[in-house]
């Protein structure tokens, strides 16, 4: 990694990125923020030897799929699933039409009531995806029912809006608002930008926000409006002009007020609400600093509840840190009772793919998934294309799925005859550039496997080589993720965010494939995810008290919360399946 890639990931208006990681970075829309930028070498090596004990018991575990998890399962969703039940028939362009008796709400996540045509894919999942094992809680489903009431009556368009705006203009925060506001100034790639809207919700969630997007996100094409009736894009005569170029030096971020001491964090005589500005920004990317992450204390968490507009910024998942503040970690576990379920349910309830995304999804899925006896998805993600060898990438994708056993081996014998009833496995690749796809397809081409099945290789793009534009690239690669979702099982690279929102979505814990590189050592070959939820990769290791970087191991606190799997951020799992 390169310092280019980091000053790449400032929105600042000088734009004087190289051509090559850009288009990289555009490519698969993700960035890897370098470890070494981030953090002494020293620490890295802690986080490796803290791994180490865990990696050994990881690998002497047979592999398990305990996928139909029943930890934490709630029964009894509420009216909407009984609704939903009774059958709708759901039609799309040339589909078969189909009675379908599924459950198209999804465990009462989704209200009936959008208008369908205008966002096909909110009640069709059901046609693709398998009824997930996982039913949200009967609280989620209140508090969902209650954030989509705040959306519609503070949201743009509103008196409440307009009053809020107002007061955001006259400059005074400390008159008691009805309605208070998060808005997420995205940045970075695609799956980047869905794990931080996925956690500013969840943050909306807790402290009774309206969720609202900077138009800058550039969402629209990607995903529906989520919350009915009334929009989650801020308005574009919102009054703070600079929002896309705010960073963490900006006066009023919230680190930097604290740094130069023009607010303390506590709620008390030196600060009381009539001091607090009526806005604030918080930097919440993996660059942030030490005072920025005080955003994640107890007390700045009590004095942030009185500033009316939060102005977020991240390219994290920053859920599980949320779970370590005491304010809101009985509320998460009435929401969450199986706490690595966060992504699953908050991600299939947001993202909703725009009816052009669901024209790529569906052509795709119907010419090569939907006749499969078994999907598979193979998801390649190269960070340091410079350093990793193109052999040594095949080789651990290839020997991972053949040791798993998730695809067969080759036969180099006399052709193995296929019966007529030999079962068809489909493979599904994704990545940048199509030589991974083409080896991997001349392998079963030229060769029988095995066990006499039948494997077909499929890549729906490879953006690396071609871009028309960013939109439609973006969308590509969203159905891309999309599909990844709906495969039987995934084999995904370290690090990747795509990965993540696709095992997240789709409910299961994929393998993990790692790469060595020329100045990295090689990592275990192939891992099992420990859960389906997406890693925090730069967690902020803060010892509240002191206000200080904190020794203790955050990843050993509780059995909920772990080092991930590819990084030594911080995840979510079920403490049963561990
Ligand atoms: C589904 O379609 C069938 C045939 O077109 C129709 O008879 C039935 O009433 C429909 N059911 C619902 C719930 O719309
Ligand atoms: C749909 O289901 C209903 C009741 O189960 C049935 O009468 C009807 O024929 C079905 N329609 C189609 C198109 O399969
Ligand atoms: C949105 O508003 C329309 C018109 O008032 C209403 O019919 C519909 O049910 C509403 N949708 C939801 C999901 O509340
Ligand atoms: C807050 O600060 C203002 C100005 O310093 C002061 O007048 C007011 O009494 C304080 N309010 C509380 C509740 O401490
Ligand atoms: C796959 O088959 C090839 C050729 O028969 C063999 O060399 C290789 O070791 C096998 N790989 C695995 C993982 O079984
Ligand atoms: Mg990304």
């Amino acid at each position: 990694m390169d310092s280019r890639r980091i000053r790449k990931q400032q929105p600042s208006p000088v734009s004087n990125h190289d051509s090559e990681s850009e288009a990289l970075c555009r490519a698969e829309s993700e960035e890897k923020p370098s470890l070494v930028f981030q953090r002494p070498a020293v620490i890295l090596a802690t986080f490796i030897l803290m791994l180490l004990p865990f990696i050994i018991v990881l690998s002497n575990r047979s592999p398990s799929l305990e996928f139909f998890c029943k930890a934490g399962r709630v029964e009894g969703t509420g009216g909407f699933e009984a609704k939903a039940k009774q059958g709708s028939n759901i039609t799309e362009g040339n589909f078969p039409r189909k009675n379908i008796t599924k459950d198209i709400l999804l465990g009462g996540l989704l209200v009936p009531g959008f208008d369908e045509g205008s966002c096909l894919s909110r009640y069709q999942s059901v046609l693709y995806r398998k009824e997930s094992p996982h039913l949200p809680s009967p609280h989620l489903l209140e508090r969902l029912r209650k954030q989509e009431a705040l959306q519609k009556k503070c949201g743009p368009d509103t008196e409440l809006y307009r009053r809020a705006i107002e007061q955001l203009k006259s400059g005074n925060s400390a008159e008691n608002l009805e309605c208070n506001y998060v808005v997420v100034l995205s940045y970075s790639g695609l799956g980047n930008r869905m794990l931080t809207l996925t956690s500013a919700f969840l943050y909306a969630l807790l402290t009774n926000r309206v969720l609202l997007i900077d138009r800058g996100a550039h969402i629209s094409q990607l995903f529906c409006e989520p919350f009915p009736n009334t929009t989650w894009f801020l308005p574009s005569d919102f009054p703070i002009d600079h929002v896309s170029s705010m960073y963490k030096d900006d006066p009023r971020s919230y680190g930097k007020m604290l740094k130069d001491k023009v607010i303390g964090h506590e709620v008390n005589g030196a600060t009381n609400g009539s001091q607090l500005p009526p806005y604030v920004y918080l930097h919440l990317s993996h660059d942030y600093g030490d005072f920025d992450k005080l955003f994640y204390c107890e007390d700045d968490q009590r004095l942030l509840q009185m500033v009316p507009w939060l102005l977020l910024r991240s390219n994290q998942y920053f859920v599980p840190t949320l779970f370590l503040i005491p304010e809101y970690e009985q509320e998460l576990s009435r929401l969450f009772p199986k706490k690595d379920t966060v992504f699953h349910h908050l991600g299939r309830y947001l993202f909703h793919p725009t009816n052009p995304v669901w024209g790529l999804i569906g052509r795709s899925y119907r010419a090569y998934l939907a006749k499969a006896d078994e999907t598979v998805g193979i998801q390649i993600r190269i960070f340091d294309k410079k350093n990793t060898l193109f052999q040594h990438v095949l080789d651990q994708i290839l020997t991972c799925s053949l040791e798993e056993k998730v695809l067969p081996n080759i036969s180099l014998q006399e052709p193995v005859a296929s019966s007529a009833d030999a079962k068809s496995k489909v493979v599904l690749v994704t990545s940048l550039d199509s030589a991974y796809f083409e080896r991997i397809r001349n392998m079963y081409w030229e060769h029988p496997t095995a066990t006499g099945e039948i494997i077909g290789v499929y890549q729906p793009s490879h953006e690396g080589f071609e871009q028309t534009g960013k939109d439609m690239h973006e969308m590509k690669a969203w159905a891309e993720i999309y599909l990844l979702s709906l495969t039987d099982t995934l084999v995904s690279s370290s690090w990747s965010t795509f990965g993540y929102v696709a095992r997240g979505l789709g409910g299961f814990k994929p393998w993990i494939v790692a790469f060595k590189t020329s100045n990295q050592m090689a990592n275990p070959r192939c891992r099992r995810a420990m859960s389906m939820d997406p890693c925090f990769h730069f967690p902020p290791f803060l010892d509240c008290k002191a206000r200080a970087r904190s020794s203790v191991d955050q990843g050993a606190l509780f059995p909920y919360l772990r080092h991930c799997e590819d990084s030594g951020g911080l995840k979510l799992v079920d403490p049963a399946e561990q």
